[in-house]
């Protein structure tokens, strides 16, 4: 049978192959909600520039919220043959209301329903990431809280470089998940204008008034170009991108809670919560959900690049390729909102196990810099000679397989006879650690200010 909405000109209805390919249902029904609000601000904006009449209007209101709670309660029956979350709205509403129905897509055309019905489902996901960041970023600041004075490796290349804490190493993700956050409202202040009136490519004859339905809907205004209203994804990029940056930091500290929970690092352990047993090895505790987090990354930077190619060279305005970017965005924003929370769950609950982490910072040698630090403070070295002197006491610890607090005095001022008792204040990494109290620094009185910062400020909000 030909289509009820556009059959006009045909004969006969499409093959099974067309239908398949075509109807997007499964996916778009999500966009339910945001599909009957955009009908019911259009609806009402109609009546009221006398397009409609009011009963007309009161009728499409009414039908509208039968079609609502149908879906809400299970029992709306979604039809492929009906394509898209719009058409089967729109067919249901006719079911219910009979003529009236049809008037309500006067003045409008699918390419500017869907757009506004998406921008607003993606100002929403906008929110929703803003929202599940901050939760993190306040488990991040509370564990940094309670570590800022827990000595751990901090790493370049991997290798031990020098002494770090915990909270700080814990913050730098707080920094990084701050700017995640700032990232979506960015992108939702820039998405919050509204095509709808924007018809199918050209605007409309009718006299709308695109403001009232921008206005209901929470939009800052109408987008001024029509072409552009119906035709433009780039609000779903940035959605995207976002989330693509975001999960790409929740990858590394993903990586990290592998490291660190691994037998050769020691540094911690995942909650019971958070682990998973081996069906064979009955002593593995694995991280799975950290795993997890670091594969999802690649769904979530995939949607971005998915969505990126369909765009690249469609020429304007519309064209069906568009109907794409839901499965991709749909993907990419769910992906987000589990990794967030499984992270923020691991954060909450990891053991950290401070011996270790202080025995392993201690290790490498990782104050070295503090001893050629200390050669200029006390002996007016210049930095690069005293790197020099500082590598051939390494050279002798190493040699010996000693720490440097390790070395006697002796043994020191065998290399450089200037070097006195002072030296063992800032050899050790407790000392390191303490030593760093310009801004930004490591040293546990700035991460507890700064993680109580980070606290209080998530908490205004
Ligand atoms: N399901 C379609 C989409 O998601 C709705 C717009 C269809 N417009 C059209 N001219 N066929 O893009």
């Amino acid at each position: 049978a030909e289509n009820q909405m556009w059959g006009g000109r045909f004969s006969e209805g499409p093959s099974a192959i067309m239908e398949a390919i075509n109807a997007s249902i499964d996916i778009d029904k999500r966009l339910w909600r945001e599909d009957i609000a955009g009908s019911r601000a259009h609806a009402t904006m109609l009546a009221e520039a006398s397009i409609i009449s009011a009963n007309d209007r009161d009728a499409i209101l009414g039908g509208l919220d039968q079609v609502a709670a149908e879906i809400e309660d299970g029992t709306f029956k979604f039809s492929h043959a009906l394509e898209d979350i719009h058409m089967n709205i729109e067919a249901r509403l006719k079911e219910i209301i009979g003529e009236p129905a049809g008037r309500l897509h006067t003045a409008r055309s699918r390419n500017d329903q869907v757009a506004t019905d998406f921008r607003l489902w993606c100002r929403n996901a906008c929110d929703e990431a803003e929202r599940g960041l901050k939760d993190l970023m306040q488990a991040l600041a509370r564990r940094a809280e309670e570590n800022a004075a827990t000595v751990m490796p901090g790493f370049t290349h991997l290798q031990t470089a020098q002494p770090v804490t915990l909270g700080h190493h814990l913050l730098a993700y707080v920094e990084m998940f701050s700017r995640d956050a700032s990232r979506f409202a960015d992108a939702r202040r820039r998405m919050n204008e509204c095509p709808l009136g924007s018809a199918a490519l050209a605007g409309t004859p009718f006299p709308i008034d695109r403001s009232a339905t921008a206005n209901a809907l929470g939009f800052d205004n109408p987008c001024a170009n029509s072409l552009d209203g119906v035709s433009s994804r780039d609000f779903a990029l940035e959605l995207l991108s976002a989330a693509a940056i975001a999960a790409t930091h929740l990858s590394r500290l993903a990586e990290e809670l592998v490291l660190w929970t691994s037998p050769q690092f020691g540094f911690a352990a995942l909650s019971d919560a958070f682990s998973t047993g081996s069906s064979i090895m009955p002593q593995k505790r694995n991280p799975d959900a950290a795993e997890l987090v670091r594969a999802k990354t690649g769904r979530i930077t995939g949607s971005l690049n998915l969505l990126l190619n369909v765009m690249k060279a469609l020429p304007l305005a519309y064209a069906k390729d568009l109907q794409e970017d839901k499965a991709a965005t749909f993907e990419a924003v769910d992906a987000l909102a589990l990794a967030v929370a499984a992270m923020t769950g691991m954060i909450g609950d990891f053991k950290p196990n401070p011996e270790n982490m202080k025995a392993a910072a201690a290790r490498g040698f990782s104050t070295a810099t503090d001893l050629a630090d200390w050669l200029v403070r006390e002996l007016g070295f210049p930095f690069r000679d005293a790197h020099h002197v500082t590598g051939r006491i390494v050279a002798v610890a190493d040699a010996q397989s000693v720490r440097l607090d390790e070395l006697s005095l002796a043994e020191m001022q065998a290399v450089e006879p200037k070097i006195h008792q002072g030296i063992f204040d800032v050899l050790s990494v407790d000392a390191s650690v303490a030593s760093r109290k310009a801004y930004g620094g490591t040293a546990p009185e700035n991460v507890k200010n700064q993680a109580q910062r980070w606290i209080a400020a998530l908490k205004k909000e």
